[in-house]
């Protein structure tokens, strides 16, 4: 457990595992997101002091102590939940693996299979993190980069582009990353980045929290110096 109250008095939304987004009644678009790193971080900034929002997608982990779980499907249910409880945030942590795509429709039944192919509509699902990094006098929001090459180039990209303060970057693929217990992440900011070597998820998301807290009330108190 840290020994830093670092988020003390903050109230910290945490966004964590995969979403579903429904083909028909019985299946689904996902991904291989476990939610172990988000709901490490849930616990870390709990043990920080922070009062944590956990908006999670289906995963079968057990809900840290002292966090409110809001449980949720779709990219579309998620946004709906993050934005309900955000004017009440300082720090967003959008550790959730959100499918990129849905189907343009639901089938209200099971789609009966027919032709030797199938073609599936889809249509891009909103940006969850991006949306509240958009918003004016929104909070302090970091992002979480699963890249499986140019991690540093790929990471500083999706800074930029989604007007992030900070992106946890790690390489996934083969056995690294998804369902493992351990990680190695490389955090970047503007003008300054810190590596964190391979460690447990629950170790890493520690060392991320006490980097987030530095880096929130550095930005607060006017000090963007850029340095670690
Ligand atoms: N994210 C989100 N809502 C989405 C997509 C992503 O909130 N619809 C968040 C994730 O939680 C993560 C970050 O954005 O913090 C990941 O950025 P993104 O560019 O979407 O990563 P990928 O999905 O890996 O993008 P790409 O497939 O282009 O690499």
């Amino acid at each position: 457990m840290p020994e830093s109250q670092v988020l003390a008095g903050l109230t910290v939304i945490i966004t964590a595992g995969p979403t579903r987004e429904a083909i028909d009644p019985v299946r689904f678009i996902s991904n291989r997101s476990s939610g172990k790193m988000g709901f490490a971080v849930a616990r870390a900034a709990a043990d920080a002091g922070a009062t944590v929002v956990l908006v999670a997608g289906p995963v079968s982990l057990r809900t840290p102590d002292n966090i409110e779980r809001i449980e949720v499907q779709s990219a579309n249910d998620m946004q709906g939940a993050v934005h309900e409880r955000i004017g009440s945030a300082h720090v967003l942590i959008a550790a959730a693996a959100v499918a990129d795509y849905r189907p343009v429709e639901r089938a209200t039944r099971k789609i009966k299979k027919s032709g030797d192919t199938m073609n599936l509509h889809l249509v891009k699902t909103p940006d969850v993190l991006a949306g509240v990094a958009a918003l004016e006098n929104g909070p302090f929001c970091v992002g979480f980069a699963a890249e499986t090459n140019d991690l540093e180039a790929n990471a500083l990209k999706k800074l930029k582009k989604k007007n992030l303060d900070m992106i946890a970057a790690n390489l996934v693929g083969d056995e690294k990353g998804f369902d493992s217990d351990e990680n190695a992440l490389t955090v970047y900011w503007h003008g300054g980045q810190e590596i964190l070597p391979a460690a447990t998820k629950q170790r890493l998301a520690e060392q991320l929290v006490e980097l987030i807290g530095r880096r929130y009330w550095s930005s607060r108190s006017g000090g963007e110096s850029g340095e670690s």
